[in-house]
C-alpha cells in the first residue's frame, strides 16, 4: 500500500520548471531511489517532501497526513513531518560531542532524559558509534561523520528516512560497506527510504523501485530489474549500464545502416513502429552482444583491451562503432579481424528520443 503520495508536484524558479507534474506513491518499508543526471530535479523533490521548498502546483501526502497542498494553500513545516534525513555534505555539529549530535533533536523535542539516554544509545549502538560517543565528530572519519549523522536521523524513530547522496563524499569501499549498513538499518527499524544518487549502480543495489527522472520528468518508475532489461525510453536505456546506439534505416522487410551496410535477415524492429518512420536507433548492452560466424552483422575489430575480467572490443560496423565486452576466457577475433555480431536483447527505438549525455 502507497504511504508517502506526490500528486502532480510541480515546483518552478523562475523559468526552470525543476519537477514536472511528478506522481509517484512509495510504499510503507520500501526502499525508493530517485535516479538522473545533474539539474534533474532530485533534490528539489526530496526538499519539498522533507518541507524545504514549497510546492508550485499539486500535493504531498505521507499516510493519512497532508504535507504539503498547493490548492488548500497548506503547508506544514520540516520540524513536524518527523522524517530522519541524511544529506551530501557531513551536517555534523563540530562543537557537540557525538553523543551530542545524536541527542540534539530529541531534546529540542523535550523528551524526558530517560528516553533520550535509551534512544540515543540505541541510535548509537546501531551504528557501531557507542564507543565514540564522547569523542568529537572532527575526530572521526568521512564514513564515521555520515554514521553520526545517521545515527541522529535514527534517534527521531521516523517512518520515512529521506537521503539526498549521503554516500557521495565517501571512498569506494566505503560507499559500498555503508549502503549494506543502511539496508539491514532499514530491515531491523522499518522505515520507507527515498533515496537520491545520480549512481545508477547505488541506486540498483539499493532499491525497491527506482524513478528515473530527466529535466524535471519522470521518464519510468520500476524495479531495478526492469529498468535495466525493460528501459522505456531511449534516454533511461543510455543513462542504466553500457549503451550502444546504432543507426539503423529500415522498413518492415529489410534494414541496413545509412552507410548502406545491409543487416542480416531478421534484425527489424517491431513490425509496429515501422508505420511512420524509416530511422531507428538499435539500443544494445555491450555484454549482450555475441561474436558469430557468417550470419551476423558484419564487423572489423577496431581496438580489443583487456581489462581484467573482461575483454572489451570496439568494432566498426560500417562507419559506426559497437562495443562489446567478453568474459576474459570466451573466444574472440583479434583487432584488425573481421567478424559478425549477433544482438542478444536488441531495443528499438525511433530518432527523435535523442538521449541526453
Ligand atoms: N534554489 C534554487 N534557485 C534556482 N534554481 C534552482 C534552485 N534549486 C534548484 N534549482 C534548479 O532546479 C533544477 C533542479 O535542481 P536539483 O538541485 O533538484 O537537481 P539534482 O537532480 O538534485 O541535481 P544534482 O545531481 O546536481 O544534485 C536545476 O536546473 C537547478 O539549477
Ligand atoms: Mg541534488
Amino acid at each position: 500500500m502507497s504511504y508517502v503520495r506526490l500528486m502532480d508536484v510541480t515546483k518552478r524558479f523562475g523559468v526552470v520548471t525543476a519537477v514536472k507534474a511528478l506522481n509517484v506513491a512509495i510504499g510503507k518499508g520500501e526502499c525508493f531511489s530517485m535516479l538522473g543526471p545533474s539539474g534533474c530535479g532530485k533534490t528539489t523533490t526530496l526538499r519539498m517532501i522533507a518541507g524545504f521548498e514549497d510546492l508550485d502546483a499539486g500535493e504531498i501526502h505521507v499516510g493519512d497526513r497532508l504535507m504539503s497542498s498547493r490548492r488548500q494553500n497548506y503547508y506544514l513545516p520540516p520540524e513536524k513531518r518527523d522524517f530522519g534525513m541524511v544529506f551530501q555534505a557531513f551536517a555534523v555539529w563540530p562543537h557537540l560531542s557525538v553523543y551530542e549530535n545524536v541527542a540534539f533533536p530529541l531534546r529540542i523535542r523535550k523528551l524526558p532524559a530517560a528516553e533520550i539516554a535509551k534512544r540515543t544509545h540505541e541510535a548509537l549502538r546501531s551504528t557501531n558509534l557507542l564507543h565514540a560517543a564522547q569523542s568529537s565528530p572532527e575526530d572521526l572519519s568521512g564514513g564515521g561523520k555520515q554514521r553520526v549523522a545517521l545515527a541522529r536521523a535514527l534517534a527521531i524513530n521516523p517512518d520515512v528516512m529521506l537521503l539526498d547522496e549521503p554516500l557521495s563524499s565517501l571512498d569506494p569501499h566505503l560507499r559500498e560497506e555503508m549502503r549494506f549498513e543502511i539496508k539491514e538499518l532499514q530491515k531491523q527499524y522499518g522505515f520507507s527510504i527515498i533515496y537520491v544518487t545520480h549512481d545508477q549502480s547505488e541506486a540498483m543495489a539499493l532499491s525497491d523501485r527506482i524513478l528515473v527522472m530527466r529535466l524535471g520528468v519522470a521518464q519510468q518508475v520500476d524495479s531495478p530489474l526492469n529498468i535495466y532489461t525493460k528501459p522505456a525510453n531511449k534516454f533511461v536505456f543510455s543513462f542504466i549500464g553500457l549503451s550502444n546506439f546504432l543507426e539503423v534505416l529500415a522498413d518492415a522487410e529489410a534494414a541496413r545502416t545509412p552507410d548502406g551496410l545491409a543487416l542480416p535477415i531478421g534484425i527489424l524492429p517491431p513490425r509496429d513502429m515501422c508505420a511512420d518512420r524509416r530511422t531507428f536507433s538499435l539500443a544494445s548492452r555491450p555484454s549482450e552482444i555475441d561474436f558469430c560466424a557468417e550470419d551476423g552483422v558484419r564487423g572489423v575489430v577496431l581496438r580489443k583491451s583487456f581489462l581484467g575480467e573482461i575483454v572489451d572490443y570496439q568494432i566498426r560496423v560500417g562507419e559506426q562503432l559497437v562495443r562489446v565486452q567478453k568474459g576474459r576466457r570466451a573466444p574472440g577475433p583479434d583487432t584488425g579481424e573481421a567478424c559478425g555480431l549477433r544482438f542478444l536483447a536488441p531495443h528499438w527505438y525511433g530518432p527523435e528520443e535523442e538521449p541526453e549525455s
